[in-house]
């Protein structure tokens, strides 16, 4: 049986806790006034984040800014910030967002507004589509730092004009490829977000879309059914079986190593393309996507930006930690270390910048015409549906018609819920 503690031991435990305590609030006096600032992003391939941080807090020793190192595919990195916000934790400070995911965040109540601290007449100085991705009812929860399109790489030492249609484009694929050695045309086919941006330029391209102005799903519509047919022609034809493996990497590697004609990706592959020691040094043109005839060309608009998420203890820090990774100078960074497309407009007319890469006025062009892909805050189940039907026509799982139908009902079932 346990006794009660008597009352001498009782006072001896109440000083030492006394002075345990005192110890403790000597140790917090003592301790640096340091803030410490989380943000998520994919592995810091090139050191560009590495270099950022250390000007950062070269500037600003008082906060520590730290880079949390995570899976390369947008969707799993949504669903860590995600998880992480539902339940409370206070783990990431910054959001480095994926242009998606702003009505969705902003909806749930996970950012700050950033309305006072990032004014129109500031936001002017960015891309328009990066801007009028980061604005959800009004306000505004997103400073851009990255730009993104989708775009055409094709070899230009063996491809003289680059083709303007879906047909053009596989004729060429037909003459010129030498599968394995030499696939055709190569895009991201795992089941991911990144499939849901190749299909959506195949869609538009074909005169197709997810949703119509007032907000109905026409994807399984006519146009519709004509693209998802024709990408999942191509599987086995002039694209390898593999492609439903491919993410942005896995394809550029292929691509890079020679072994494909053509590759529907972002702009940040034409850098790695032209590396010292690339196979393809030299060799590689961008082009807009194709379309169908009398059609156009459809770039999804993609991109990444900074917010505050609203459990954040330094909003005031974590801003300024914003405005420096979002300055021409980081962007500068960013696109020298890992070929990341800037966001702000005045560097497509930068001497320098364009010197290196000529074709960026062109890329200018397609980045002023890109498009969204459907803006609404339950956008992630969206690109599940879609994702999920696509692959499955993609591995022969599904009919292409079977397939179009089944995501325009389940998407139809998200919307009216
Ligand atoms: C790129 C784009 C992003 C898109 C992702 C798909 O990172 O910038 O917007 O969601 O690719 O994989």
């Amino acid at each position: 049986m346990r006794r009660p503690a008597s009352s001498a031991a009782r006072g001896a435990a109440r000083g030492l806790l006394a002075v345990l305590l005192a110890l403790a609030l000597v140790g917090c006096a003592e301790e640096p006034e340091g803030i410490r600032l989380r943000f998520l992003d994919r592995p810091d391939e090139g050191g560009a984040w590495a270099e950022i941080l250390s000007r950062f807090e070269e500037r600003h020793p008082e906060i520590d800014v730290e880079l949390v190192e995570g899976p390369t595919s947008t969707d799993t990195r949504e669903g860590m910030y995600a998880t992480t916000f539902l339940s409370g934790e206070a783990t990431y400070d910054i959001v480095y967002m994926d242009v998606i995911w702003v009505p969705r965040f902003a909806d749930r109540g996970w950012l700050l507004p950033l309305d006072d601290r990032f004014p129109e007449a500031e936001r002017e100085a960015f891309l328009p589509g990066d801007v009028a991705g980061s604005v959800f009812e009004g306000s505004v929860y997103r400073v851009p730092l990255r730009a993104d399109a989708g775009v055409l790489f094709y070899r230009s030492d063996l491809i003289e004009e680059p083709p303007e249609t879906f047909a053009e484009l596989v004729r060429l694929c037909e003459r010129h490829q030498d599968p394995p050695d030499r696939h055709g045309f190569l895009f991201q086919g795992q089941q991911y977000e990144g499939l849901v941006c190749s299909f959506l330029e195949v869609l538009w391209g074909h005169g197709g879309r997810v949703l119509d102005r007032d907000g109905r799903v026409v994807l399984d519509g006519p146009e519709g059914h004509a693209a998802l047919d024709w990408l999942v022609d191509l599987v086995g034809r002039v694209t390898p079986e593999a492609v439903t493996t491919y993410q942005e990497e896995e394809s550029r590697h292929v691509f890079h190593e020679g072994r494909a004609l053509f590759l529907r990706n972002w702009p940040y592959v034409w850098s790695k393309a032209q590396a010292a020691d690339s196979p393809v040094r030299g060799k590689v043109g961008i082009a807009p996507m194709v379309h169908a005839p009398g059609g156009e060309s459809s770039a999804a608009l993609g991109g990444w930006g900074f917010g505050i998420a609203s459990s954040c203890p330094h909003p005031d820090a974590a801003w300024r930690f914003i405005e420096f990774a979002t300055s021409a100078e980081a962007m500068r960074i960013l696109n020298e270390r890992n070929g990341a497309i800037p966001a702000r407009r005045a560097l497509y007319r930068d001497p320098e910048l364009l010197r290196r890469h000529p074709h960026y006025s062109q890329l200018y062009e397609v980045l002023l015409r890109s498009r969204p892909r459907p803006v609404h805050p339950r956008y992630a189940e969206i690109s599940d549906a879609i994702q999920m039907h696509v692959s499955a026509a993609l591995v022969g799982e599904e009919t292409p018609d079977e397939a179009i139908e089944r995501a325009g009902d389940q998407i139809r079932g998200i919307l009216d819920r």
